[in-house]
C-alpha cells in the first residue's frame, strides 16, 4: 500500500477541521487513483459500466466492489468510493461541458463556491440556495437546474461539504 506525504497530510487536515465531517473522496481520488486512471469521472464511464445497478469492469466476472476492497484500498471509504464510480458512470459530464468553462471542475467548484447552510447547499457569493439561484442561470430551464442541484448535493457527499 502507498501512502504518499500529501495523502498524510490531507488526512490530517480533514482530523482537525470542524466543518468538514466526511473525508473528501475527490481528494482521495486525486492523490491515491488519479496517477493511473485520470480523471474519476472520464475512467468510470470508459472502463466501467452498470448492469443491475451495479458496477461492472472489463473482466465479466469480478465484483468491483470487493476488487475495491484489495486494489489500493481507499482508506476505509470503499463503499463511498463505489457509489461515486456508479454515479458517475450512470450521468454524462454534464457540468464539465455546460459549466466547467467558467467553474471549472465540479468538485472543486462545490468546495470554494458553496456552503451548507442549515442543510441547504447555499453559494458563498450569492448568499442564495443553489436549488433558487439557478433557474435562469446561463438560460438553465427548471428541469436542468435541478438536475444541477442534485449534482451539487452529490458531489458536496462526496466532497465532505455535505453528508
Ligand atoms: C499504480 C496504478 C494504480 C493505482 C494507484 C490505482 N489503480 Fe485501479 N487499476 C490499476 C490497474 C492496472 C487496473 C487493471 C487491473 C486488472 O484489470 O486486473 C486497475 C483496475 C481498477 C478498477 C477495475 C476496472 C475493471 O475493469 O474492473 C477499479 C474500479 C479501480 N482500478 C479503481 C481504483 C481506485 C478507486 C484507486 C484509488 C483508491 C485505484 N484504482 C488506484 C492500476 C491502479
Ligand atoms: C460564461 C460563464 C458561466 C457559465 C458557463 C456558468 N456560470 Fe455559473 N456563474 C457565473 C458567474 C459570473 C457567477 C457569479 C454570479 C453571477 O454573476 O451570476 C456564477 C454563479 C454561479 C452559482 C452561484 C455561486 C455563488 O457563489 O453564489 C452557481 C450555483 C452556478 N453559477 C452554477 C452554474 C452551473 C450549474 C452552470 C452550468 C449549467 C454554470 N453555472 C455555468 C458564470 C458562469
Amino acid at each position: 500500500m502507498k501512502i504518499t506525504i500529501g495523502y498524510l497530510l490531507l488526512s490530517l487536515v480533514f482530523a482537525l477541521s470542524h466543518d468538514v465531517l466526511a473525508a473528501d473522496l475527490h481528494r482521495i481520488w486525486e492523490s491515491r487513483c488519479e496517477e493511473c486512471h485520470g480523471h474519476a469521472g472520464d475512467f468510470a464511464r470508459k472502463y466501467l459500466g452498470v448492469e443491475d445497478g451495479k458496477l461492472v469492469g472489463r473482466h465479466p466476472v469480478r465484483d468491483v466492489r470487493q476488487f475495491l476492497e484489495h486494489h489500493y484500498p481507499p482508506g476505509g471509504e470503499v463503499g463511498r468510493v463505489y457509489a461515486m464510480l456508479l454515479a458517475q458512470v450512470s450521468n454524462a459530464p454534464r457540468f464539465r461541458e455546460s459549466c466547467g468553462q467558467c467553474h471549472g471542475r465540479a468538485a472543486d467548484f462545490v468546495r470554494e463556491s458553496l456552503v451548507l447552510q442549515d442543510g441547504v447547499l447555499t453559494g458563498r457569493d450569492s448568499g442564495q440556495s443553489a436549488a433558487k439561484f439557478l433557474p435562469g442561470h446561463r438560460g438553465l430551464d427548471p428541469e436542468d437546474a435541478a438536475f444541477f442541484n442534485s449534482l451539487f448535493e452529490r458531489v458536496a457527499s462526496e466532497t465532505g461539504v455535505a453528508q
